[in-house]
């Protein structure tokens, strides 16, 4: 058996007609698994999970897991926070293939080369990127503590913040700090634009614009509100407006719409033309990949320990925080 070859669902493996939500549910609790799910993901994979959350609720549910196995339906790098913070766990995902357009655009050893302009520099990574990108990191955050992270370091520490140039500069607002950012951004929230944004709260007078802040600036000065995932899901279920175009990807409306059924939701359309905004990489998961993962444990998360401990630093240093 060739053991370097890359992991291919065998999809065809699956007996035909096969109750999928009835089979994870006893593999998951004959592997001693607990099953971690972003917003974003496909609301009959929502819908199974034992925590749904966005990235920060799940790095701190990942922490915390009682289990043997962490089956983690998001995006790999998510996967891979998951085991730097659980080393002795198996860690499985259904699509290794799930990337992320700002952790793939920002390879680790391409960082440490362009970091070297910056030699006198803290380092705040948001969480979507690498395990080596971690590990040359000062501390990480996510959308939701960004700003409470770059306001913990001294007033007179000069920073870079890595990879999402529009999230760094949302921070850089908020917080009246200047920082050197890395030029990423991420392909689904880049497609929004306050032109078409603007034209859309036009038509519908009566709707609040929520924007998650890897928006450009333009939209997120246009929006009512910009948060984190969980932060727009918190503000449709407090806020009293009838009506919302909710800037960010559209798997989020599943919690929404259970949070307000009443609520008119409307995913905001991508420049492109396209109606509705959906990650190609979350959306590589599915349920039959989610079955067989837990049924073979495959593909499964490895790290090299050198490198996790390098990175379990930065990302507990932003745990602690709270
Ligand atoms: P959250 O931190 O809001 O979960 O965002 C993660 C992400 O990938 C957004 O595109
Ligand atoms: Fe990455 Fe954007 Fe997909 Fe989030 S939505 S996982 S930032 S590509």
């Amino acid at each position: 058996m060739d053991l370097t070859a890359p992991y291919v669902p065998d999809l065809e493996s699956i007996p035909a007609g096969l109750d999928l939500p009835a089979e994870i549910r006893r593999l998951k609790a004959e592997r001693r698994a607990v099953l971690l799910a972003h917003y974003y993901q496909e609301p009959e994979i929502q819908d199974l999970a034992d925590f749904v959350g966005d990235s920060l609720q799940l790095s701190q549910q990942a922490a915390k897991a009682d289990a043997d196995v962490i089956a983690f339906c998001g995006v790999h790098f998510m996967a891979e926070t998951a085991k730097i913070l659980n080393p002795a766990k198996r860690v499985v995902i259904p699509d290794m293939d799930a990337g992320c357009s700002l952790a793939d655009r920002c390879p680790a050893d391409y960082f440490e080369q362009w970091l070297k302009q910056y030699p006198d520099h803290d380092v705040v990574s948001y969480i979507n990127c690498s395990v080596g990108v971690k590990a040359l990191s000062t501390v990480i955050c996510t959308s939701s503590n960004a700003v409470r992270v770059v306001e913990s370091l001294p007033k007179e520490r000069k920073i870079v913040f890595a990879p999402d140039r529009h999230l760094g500069k949302w921070v850089m607002k908020q917080t009246g700090r200047d920082m050197v950012l890395f030029p990423g951004f991420c392909i689904v929230h880049e497609q929004f634009t306050a032109k078409r944004l603007a034209a859309l709260k036009a038509q519908h007078p009566e709707a609040k614009l929520i924007a998650h802040p890897e928006c450009d600036a333009t939209v997120s000065q246009l929006a009512d509100f910009v948060g984190s995932t969980a932060a727009l899901l918190n503000y449709v279920a407090k806020d009293s407006a009838k009506a919302f175009i909710v800037a960010t990807e559209a798997g989020i409306l599943h919690q929404m719409r259970q949070r307000r059924p009443e609520a008119e939701l409307i995913p905001a359309p991508a420049d492109s033309g396209c109606n509705c905004s959906l990650c190609p990489y979350m959306k590589l998961n599915n349920l039959e990949k989610l079955y067989l993962c837990l049924r073979d444990l495959k593909p499964e998360i490895h790290l090299d320990e050198t490198v996790r401990l390098k990175a379990l630093k930065p990302l507990e240093r932003m745990l602690a925080l709270g």
